[in-house]
């Protein structure tokens, strides 16, 4: 085990709880994070598409589900602990991918493999994450890795073959990306990958020293100009640049005659990430995958497009054995308990974890995760349930302007 996750492991329990003693939710972490983060980088995380309505309803729909508890049973030994793809996790969440962790947080993406470890959940390495996916695979074996892949084969048998060869066992595919999504609050605040520092940029990073010196300039000395090191099977272009772009091109081409490609290729786990039809689930299961996360990447690609959480009993029904996770908008134990009521296997936390992150490291991640577990078995107590597979869809019912109420 690396040193820095013993060194995490050991500060794990009451050192934690008594540094991050007022950070009672997941909701705290975003408070401090807009304090601390430059108002660029914070809108990057935050935000999302044209009128953000993809996003703001992935998190408000979790309030139409209200639940009903059984009273009176012994639920002295509850069990939060699942089984997914073959692994025994200690929870049924894990950490979403995350581009640019590294900018936001001081070795983000190590940080958030390293508290997942110790956590003993999944972390999904990104594409566009700033750590070579080498170094984050020694950090932590059981993190699995999130391609962006173009629609062709040889850059796709080149990618698949580095991610195996570094030991990789689950590769999670995002097919909703054929274009970058409109973030027009980026291009306000002059953000972009890679960053251009122009006046602005430079004016709002001084403004925010902590951020500056914690992260930008500890991660400069450090190891120089962090790269985009897994787009490719080659090394990416640096994070700051004055001219150079990120190779994208032929995202646009990914197509299911791709993706039977890559379970040709790919002898591990393979994950499709960002379905929300059920045509589209049993393409996936047609085509031999392992599980699908049902996902509108957090409202930060097609605005509108539907919560992941209404169309979770269709995809669960279409998904038949293969493993249905989601990710959106969970925030606290209750929103784990509707999406497992409504077919989820396991589901998935973004940007919460990030911002805990930038505040706290691996042990400010730790902390939140620790959070969401503590809501989980409250939540599991007070519904009468001591394990995960006594949760079904008769403890939540639709209570408000429901398609299927
Ligand atoms: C800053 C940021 C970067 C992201 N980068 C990626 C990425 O590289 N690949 C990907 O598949 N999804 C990416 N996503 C989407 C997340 O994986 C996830 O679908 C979404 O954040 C979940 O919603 P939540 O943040 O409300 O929990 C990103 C999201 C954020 C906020």
């Amino acid at each position: 085990m690396p040193e820095q996750v013993i060194a995490v492991h050991r500060r794990a329990g009451a050192g934690t709880s008594r540094r991050f003693g007022s950070y009672l939710s997941l909701r705290d972490f975003e408070d401090a994070a807009r304090r601390l983060l430059p108002k660029m980088l914070y809108g990057y995380v935050n935000g999302a598409v044209e009128t953000r309505a993809s996003m703001l309803e992935a998190e408000a729909v979790y309030g139409e589900f209200a639940l009903i508890p059984n009273q009176l049973v012994d639920v002295s030994c509850r069990d939060q602990s699942r089984t997914l793809l073959g692994n025994r996790y200690a929870s049924p969440f894990g950490v979403s991918p995350l581009g640019g962790a590294a900018i936001v947080a001081y070795d983000g993406d190590k940080v958030l493999a390293q508290a997942a470890r110790v956590a003993n959940v999944p972390m999904i390495l990104s594409a566009s994450s700033l750590t070579k996916l080498e170094d984050i695979h020694r950090e932590y074996p059981g993190a699995w890795f999130q391609a962006y892949l173009p629609g062709d084969d040889l850059r796709i048998r080149a990618m698949l073959g580095r991610v195996a060869a570094a030991g990789f066992e689950t590769l999670v595919v995002t097919a909703d990306t054929p274009v970058p999504g409109n973030r027009e609050n980026n291009v306000r605040s002059g953000f972009s990958m890679p960053l251009r520092i122009t006046p602005k940029v430079a004016l709002d990073s001084a403004l925010h020293p902590r951020w500056f010196l914690g992260t930008v300039a500890r991660t400069f000395l450090r190891s120089g100009v962090p790269h985009f090191e897994n787009m490719d099977a080659t090394q990416g272009p640096p994070m700051l640049s004055q001219n150079l772009v990120r190779n994208m091109d032929h995202r646009d081409r990914l197509s299911w005659q791709h993706v039977a490609l890559i379970r040709d290729v790919w002898k591990g786990k393979l994950i499709i990430k960002g379905l929300l039809s059920r045509h589209d689930v049993a393409k996936a299961r047609d085509v031999g995958a392992d599980g699908i996360i049902a996902s509108n990447h957090g409202g930060r690609q097609l605005d509108y497009a539907i919560s992941p959480i209404r169309v979770l009993p269709e995809l669960r029904a279409e998904a038949k054995s293969m493993a249905v996770m989601m990710d959106g908008g969970i925030r606290r134990g209750t929103d784990v308990v509707k999406a497992l009521a409504l077919g989820a296997d396991f589901v998935f936390v973004g940007r919460p974890f990030l911002y805990a992150a930038a505040i706290g490291g691996a042990d400010g991640v730790l902390h939140a995760m620790a959070l969401l577990r503590d809501e989980l078995d409250r939540n599991m107590a007070l519904l009468g349930l001591r394990q995960l597979e006594e949760i079904t869809s008769g403890i939540v019912r639709h209570v408000k302007g429901s398609p299927h109420a």
